[in-house]
């Protein structure tokens, strides 16, 4: 049996709490253990608690001194796209002179020209580029994504795209949560409703039957798919036994925050548009909001999501990266701390719970990670700084020192 103590950690933010999503004033409550430590045994936490506990139970175990350092839960970033082949540099450069993500998809850029890098691309390649990514996400300390496909938007390169998750899954470290979004966009040349037959018809039970995906998104925007285009997609993958997230309310506010509620989704993700309304819908659902600051900040914009409201109307709020090559080319949690902070007025308490174990609960994953509590993965991270707050302070800087997947280094 190989074990591992934990020791000294000048904060042991460990996130214990009641075995569900938190919100409204549990967001604050961190469980924080100062000079902490844990025993870890076969890859599992086994104790949490004082260094001084810890040190007298580990016998022989490996020490790893944490004098000095923060340790946390890995993070759970619950909404990526983490494979496509390419970048996006000219939509980049053209968005910094001034132009729109919507002018410069109806330009040739957007999410198209992704999909046709990502076709081109081999299923070896792609799985090349995403360990790369994978790679990135270690190092900023998350240990489990949430990945959509979406840039292949054809059977075959839809499930290339989700076939290539399952191998990143496990050739790498990092857990990939796969979601299926088929209906990212509309291919060219195509009608939408003729796509959208496309992927009920034939896209979703491929994907199922090969046991591909847990999940199903769409992109819910005009211009995109409508509000009935979206509810025949979700209502068909819910049927066939996925679990349902939604991009809503992103550029618009096209009513699909009230779709989410009335699906009873997991998960509504961006709502940079979602009113009042929309957000009563959310929680009459039970539905989690999750926010993405990162591509509000990246595209230049200042509409920033209504974190406060939604906290203040009792939902357990996610945040995450929305890492993808058009509109947030990030993939460092400790920097969605900080937007979420600065910009949308969270506490960096409420931060951290918002991307550890609320996050770990609408992946459908509460019970083993997000927290750093007996009988789970002893996914952790250890950051070069003495308070938790550091990491959404000081931005545009490094802290990780080393990051544990079941106990063991990756990073
Ligand atoms: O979440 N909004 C749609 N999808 C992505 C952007 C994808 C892209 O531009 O390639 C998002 O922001
Ligand atoms: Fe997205």
């Amino acid at each position: 049996m190989s074990s591992i103590a934990v020791l000294r950690a000048s904060q042991l933010v460990t996130l214990a709490g009641p075995k569900r999503p938190r919100a409204g004033r549990e967001l604050s409550e961190l469980a924080m253990i100062p000079n902490g430590g844990m025993l870890i045994r076969d890859g599992k936490i086994d104790v949490v608690g004082p260094s001084a506990e810890i040190e007298k139970k580990a016998g022989d175990a490996e020490v790893i001194d944490a004098r000095g350092k923060v340790v946390l839960p890995g993070f759970v970033d619950a909404h990526t796209h983490l494979v496509f082949a390419g970048n996006r540099l000219d939509d980049f450069e053209r968005r910094a002179c001034g132009d729109t993500y919507e002018q410069i998809a109806k330009a040739g850029g957007g999410i198209w020209s992704t999909v046709e890098k990502t076709r081109a691309a081999s299923e070896t390649d792609l799985l090349m580029q995403a360990k790369k990514h994978a790679d990135w996400f270690l190092r900023c300390g998350t240990t489990t994504v949430e990945s959509k496909s979406g840039y292949g938007l054809s059977v075959e390169d839809e499930l290339k795209m989700l076939r290539v998750m399952r191998r990143l899954n496990q050739e790498t470290p990092l857990e990939i949560v796969p979601t299926f979004l088929g209906a990212h966009a509309v291919p060219r040349k195509r009608r939408a409703d003729e796509y959208v037959d496309l992927v009920v018809n034939e896209m979703l039970s491929r994907v199922t039957s090969d046991g591909l995906a847990e999940f199903c998104d769409v992109f819910c925007e005009s211009g995109y798919f409508d509000i009935e285009q979206s509810s025949r997609i979700l209502g068909a993958a819910k049927k066939l036994g996925l679990k349902l997230r939604i991009h809503a309310d992103q550029l618009n506010n096209s009513g699909a925050a009230k779709l989410a509620g009335q699906l009873k989704a997991t998960t509504a993700d961006h709502l940079e548009k979602t009113d009042k309304e929309g957000i009563a819908a959310l929680k009459s659902g039970g539905v989690q909001p999750v926010l993405l600051p990162g591509s509000v900040y990246a595209l230049g914009s200042s509409h920033y999501p209504r974190a406060r409201e939604m906290i203040e109307a009792g939902l357990s709020i996610v945040i995450a990266t929305d890492f993808n090559p058009g509109s947030s080319p990030t993939p460092s949690m400790p920097m969605i701390l900080s937007i979420a902070c600065t910009q949308m007025k969270m506490s960096p308490a409420e931060a951290v719970s918002a991307s550890t174990i609320n996050p770990a609960y609408s992946l459908g994953r509460g019970d083993q990670i997000g927290s750093l509590e007996s009988g789970k993965l002893a996914n952790f991270s250890i950051f070069d700084c003495v308070d938790y707050r550091e990491l959404a302070y000081w931005f545009g800087v490094q802290q990780t020192d080393s990051v544990y997947v079941k106990g063991r280094r990756v990073h």
